[in-house]
This record gives C-alpha cells, structure tokens and sequence, in this order.
C-alpha cells in the first residue's frame, strides 16, 4: 500500500470536508472534478479515448478493485440478459486465469453466475505464467458446444503473485468474437504506464469494455482509491442505477448537461466518498514528471535487485521482473528441501524488522517476493536488503548443512 504526504492532505480533506457527491446536486464541484481527474489519468496512462469522457466513456473511483470488478461483471451479465431473458443467467461462462486475483471468483458469485461457470484456465512457465490466447478459444469453444454463453473475461496487467501481463490485445480478439466483455485488471502495475516505456503493456486497451488501477498501491495516494473506466457508461448505469424520486435532482433532468453525473448509479453503493480530492491533491503535488520518476525509481532498484539475485548462484530468479517486483529463491541444489529453506529465509528476514517480503507458490514452488513500493523506499534500502538476505540466507544454509 502506497502513501505520500500528498495522499495524507488529500485524505484529510476528503474526509473533513465531508462532500458525498452520490447524486450531482450533492456537489456539482465534486462529481465534476471526478470526471476530470479520471480523464486526467486515463490520458496519462495512455488509454483510448473510447474509455475517456472526452471520449464517450467515463471514469469512477471506487473503493477496491473487487467493488468495481462486482459493478463491471453486473453491468455484463445485464447486457447479456437483455439479449437472451433472465433464465440464461445459469448459462454465463467468466473466464480467467489461474493468476488471476481471486476477487474475479467472487464477484462472478455475487452477482449470480454459478461457481460451475467460472473457468480458470492454468497458465505455465511456458507462457510466463500468462493467459495464453489460444488456451481461453480451447476454453470457449468447449463451452459453446455445450450450449453455454461466454460472458466475462479478464486480462491482467500485473498480476499479484508474479507481476505477469496478460497479452491484453490478443485476449481482447478472443473476447469479442463471442462479444464477451473484456476487463483489464491493471490494480498495480498500471501505474507504471504513466511511463512511455510502460505503455506496450496496455496495447489491445482499446478493445476492453472496463479498465481498473489503484492509485492506492503504486500511485502515492492513501487508501482507498480506485480507478474503474467503462467503454459505455450506459452498460454500467443500465446494471446499477435506480431512480427514487428522493433521489432526483437538477443536475440529471434530462438538460442534457454532460458533467452533471449522479455517481451512485456508476457503483454499488449509494453513499460515496469525495476521492477525487485526494487524487487531484496528488496530481498537483506530484505532476507527470514526479510520478514518472516515483515509479522509475522504483523500478530501476527493483531490476538492480534482481541482477544481483541472479548473478548469486545460490538463488534463482523465478520468473522475469517487469515493474517493481521480484520474485526469487533459494535453489534446490543448494536448499535440499527449498520450500522449508525458502520459507525458513523469509521467516528470519521479517523477524529482523529491518525489511518485509511477502510470499507466492507457483508450480508447487514456495517463492520469496520482493516489492519496491513505499513512498520512500530509496535504491539504498533495496541494497540494505540484499545485505540482510545474503546474511540470513547464509545462516539458513548452514544450519540446513549440518
Ligand atoms: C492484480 C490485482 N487485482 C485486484 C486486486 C484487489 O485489489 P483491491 O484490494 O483494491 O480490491 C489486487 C490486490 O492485490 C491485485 O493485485
């Protein structure tokens, strides 16, 4: 999770000024500058102006990615069942990876997809762990022969074990030949397409229905702050509005007023946080510059850390780095049973205090990841934790040697 001192102001002005812009006479100027910094961010990230407002599309924050991960796969599977009635819904197919944040599980049994109907298609080193295109067609065709109906499918940039990319382009050929709705879960990494060097990862954008990212990892802004852009707004709001008149206001009469949106009609809730302050502060405080060079900072440590991990023959690097995270370990042929080692390793380094790893396990391997994240984290703390994890592992090998 990511802070700043900027994220910190904006946080508090969020939370003093108490503005809950749910409907737009609620507070014009809130629900206005929502519309602005998601156009804002979706142009520095690169995204096509089809998901931008500027573009017919349209931007909201939300909490977390598994809130607006419910509110895309609702406004899909209404899509769907307007086209083939109610009773199809034990019909709809969501398609993901064995990577794929498990938030995408939950969601498709929130809104009513029947667990049987989530396919999780395994991934393998082969595909650097990433969602083959032809292993989602096997997928899909095997389902439609059975007379069932691809709904949903989800490409990750970034994904949260191995920080692997989806081949989002060549997903999103697959998903519109049955008109499947194609999420891009961009939740970490794609922060880093603030970045030119970054943007390659998001190519084939242009054919997703919704993208996501949390400036509330990788964005120095304090949680909670999520990014959701929808291609059709009209989709998401056909899924999630309601019209009490309680509820009606100036600003969405029918004036046609194209600012004046009621945002509880774009999410789940009703009631709604003003976090388009805080991300405005952080995009004043910071610019494109100095966000470009939080990341970049990040970034280069990270890919110095994995070269000194590679270039020592008692770790192995366990799959290729692409942002800030690096996912490494003892080896076999120096660990014996390198689970327990590598388990013992990570154990002792955040016992230390001085550093924290988290873990993953992929093809039945207990893997140590290292992520360069804080707002202060600095190529020498990256350095400082080499130190300590050669100092650990050697302890750890000894005491295996004995
Ligand atoms: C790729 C990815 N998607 C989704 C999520 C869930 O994000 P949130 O906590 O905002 O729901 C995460 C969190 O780790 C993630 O890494």
């Amino acid at each position: 999770m990511n802070a700043s001192a900027a994220g910190f102001a904006g946080e508090m002005l969020s939370v003093g000024l108490n503005v809950v812009p749910f409907v737009w006479a609620a507070s014009p100027a809130a629900a206005e500058l929502e519309g602005v910094v998601m156009d804002w961010v979706g142009r520095l990230l690169g995204l096509p102006q089809r998901l931008l407002f500027s573009g017919g599309g349209g931007g909201v924050l939300q909490g977390s990615t598994c809130e607006a991960v419910v509110c895309t796969l609702a406004a899909a599977r209404d899509r769907a069942l307007a086209r083939l009635g109610h009773a199809a819904i034990m019909k709809l197919v969501v398609y993901a990876s064995d990577q794929t944040h498990v938030t995408f599980q939950k969601g498709a049994r929130l809104v009513g997809i029947p667990p049987s109907n989530f396919r999780v298609v395994p991934t393998s080193a082969a595909s650097g762990y990433g969602l083959a295109a032809d292993a989602v067609r096997a997928a899909v065709d095997r389902d439609v022969a059975r007379g069932l109906v691809p709904l949903y499918l989800c490409a990750t940039v970034g994904t949260t074990g191995l920080g692997v990319v989806d081949p989002v382009r060549e997903l999103g050929e697959e998903a519109r030949r049955h008109g499947m709705w194609l999420h891009v879960d961009a939740a970490y990494a794609g922060s880093a397409a603030i970045c030119p060097e970054f943007q390659g990862y998001l190519d084939g954008a242009e054919l997703a229905d919704s993208v996501s990212m949390n400036p509330h990892k990788w964005f120095l802004t304090n949680s909670d702050c999520c990014c959701l852009w929808v291609a059709s707004p009209r989709a998401l709001t056909s899924a999630l509005s309601t019209d009490p008149e309680y509820l009606k206001n100036v600003g969405t009469d029918g004036t046609g007023n194209p600012a004046a949106i009621d945002y509880k009609d774009w999410q789940i809730s009703l009631s709604r946080r003003f976090r388009a302050i805080k991300l405005w502060v952080v995009l004043r405080r910071y610019g494109a510059v100095g966000l470009r060079a939080h990341i970049r900072r990040h970034v280069a440590a990270a890919k110095w850390f994995e070269r000194t991990v590679a270039a020592d023959e008692r770790f192995e690097v366990v799959a290729p780095r692409k942002f800030s995270l690096v996912c490494f370990r003892l080896r076999a042929s120096f660990a014996g049973d390198a689970d327990d080692v590598n388990r013992e390793l990570l154990a002792a380094v955040n016992a230390s205090g001085r550093a924290f790893m988290t873990h993953f396990v992929v093809d039945g391997k207990f893997v140590i990841r290292l992520a360069v994240g804080g707002a202060m984290a600095e190529m020498q703390h990256v350095m400082d934790v080499w130190e300590l994890l050669q100092d650990k592992a050697e302890d750890v090998l000894q005491r295996y040697r004995l």
